[in-house]
């Protein structure tokens, strides 16, 4: 039996799976597969290998802690590791929050909702539409991107509200607008059906990932804030794909100037290895009884030397402000294709970067896309609800002339797409 009749009988069909490429080993920002061919990797194990594959700070971290020992659960004993890892993310997220570990994206949302609801003693949660918080059954309930996540699992956890993102483009709607039709919808939410009083939780992502890598309306994070503190709901940012680094600020919301309540972090965080976290006031950690929840493997050390061997690299390299440059140079190269027809935007903060394509042929573009970006040796990633975005997230210290290469390969591509050259 080859790979691909193995897999088929070894592993379970609900992940299915978007290339035939079969793999062997990741090099800096290339992938390579069986056969030796290199790929040029622009998703990057979907936001998560910062630093592309094999980066000697990451794998020396790694092999230091694995001689030490690979796992503690963090409830046993104090760990150094941990607590620096902790220390790391605190200095460059809100000084003095307190970070809960976990494994997953998912579980640092679930976390989040738990600690809201235990602290606030009220019930009520509110998401936007076109989100993705995770596929659990609480970040389940938040995640709004489409019905087949949702369908064949409900009922999901009662007492979550969706109101629309102020998503211009999917709305159809200029931005001044859209953040209109987003205000407006919170108070009608608020005066029909939830009253403010009895809300916990606002969970937002100030980038939409998955939905599309929306880009809010500037005033949007602000005016959630202030709504937030006058009514005292907690204000939760979703930062596992927009964070570290990523936009050009350590976080996304840093760009709006706000300060959350919960910061939500996964994907990247951990360079590589799966660990998550949340940040949250100290004054609500106080609050979550000691032994209410908890984890085996959450704030595991193999993961957390890791992740801190990746933020030193990113201290040192600047990888930050590289983010920020790259980002504007790759918006500068994509712009002219938003004069296309059938492209409807061509938008990005940072090293999130994205063309969407008008609704009705957007997912059968993506896809052409796609697959000639993989005879091109270059592996992008779809987004948005319908599948009508293509977006970027290479490694944070791609070289610059391979970004720009491309880039430019891209353009091709999506030129010949468009004209049904491909
Ligand atoms: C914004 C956001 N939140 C949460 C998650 C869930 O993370 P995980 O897949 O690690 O559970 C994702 C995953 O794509 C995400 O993009």
């Amino acid at each position: 039996m080859d790979l691909k009749e193995r897999h088929q009988q070894a592993i379970a069909g609900v992940v299915p799976l978007e290339t035939p490429l079969e793999f062997d080993r990741g090099e800096g920002s290339y992938l390579i597969d069986r056969s030796g061919r290199r790929y040029l990797d622009l998703m990057t194990g979907i936001a998560v290998n910062v630093l592309g594959y094999g980066h000697p700070a990451i794998l020396e971290a790694l092999q230091k802690q694995a001689q030490k020992y690979l796992h503690l659960y963090n409830g046993l004993g104090y760990q150094d590791i941990v607590v620096e890892f902790a220390e790391a993310i605190q200095a460059i997220t809100e000084p003095g929050y307190p970070v809960y570990f976990g494994n997953s994206g998912t579980e640092a949302v679930e976390a989040a909702l738990k600690l809201a609801r235990a602290a606030t003693g009220r019930a009520g949660i509110i998401a936007f539409r076109g989100a993705f918080h995770g596929r659990t059954y609480g970040s389940l309930s938040l995640t709004a991107s489409n019905a087949k996540y949702r369908s064949a699992y409900e009922p999901l956890v009662p007492m979550v509200y969706h109101v629309d993102y102020p998503a211009p483009t999917r709305l159809g709607l200029t931005s001044e607008a859209a953040l209109a039709h987003t205000q407006q919808q919170l108070m009608t939410l608020f005066a029909d059906e939830i009253d403010p009083s009895k809300v916990a939780v606002i969970v937002v992502e100030p980038v939409q990932g998955e939905g599309g890598y929306v880009i809010p309306p500037a005033g949007f994070l602000p005016w959630l804030s202030e709504l937030c503190q006058k009514n005292g709901i907690l204000l939760a940012v979703d930062e596992v794909q927009s964070g570290m680094g990523r936009t050009g600020r350590w976080f996304a919301y840093q760009h709006a100037n706000i300060h959350p309540d919960i910061v939500i972090l996964g994907k990247a965080l951990g360079g590589g290895l799966p660990i998550s976290a949340m940040a949250a006031r100290k004054d609500l950690m106080a609050r979550w009884a000691p032994g209410t929840h908890g984890t085996t493997f959450g704030g595991n050390p193999a993961a957390a030397a890791t992740g801190l061997a990746a933020l030193k690299v990113m201290h040192q390299e600047h990888l930050v402000e590289r983010a920020r440059d790259l980002g504007a140079f790759a918006l500068d190269a994509l712009k002219p294709l938003q004069d296309l027809p059938g492209v409807v935007d061509v938008r990005g903060l940072g090293l999130m970067v994205a063309v969407e394509f008008e609704a009705e042929r957007g997912e059968s573009m993506v896809t052409a896309v796609m697959e000639e970006g993989l005879r091109r040796s270059m592996i992008v990633h779809p987004a948005g609800l319908r599948h009508e975005v293509i977006r970027l997230m290479p490694p944070l210290n791609i070289d610059q002339a391979v970004f720009e290469a491309a880039l430019k390969e891209l353009v091709d591509i999506i030129r010949g797409v468009v004209g049904g050259t491909h």
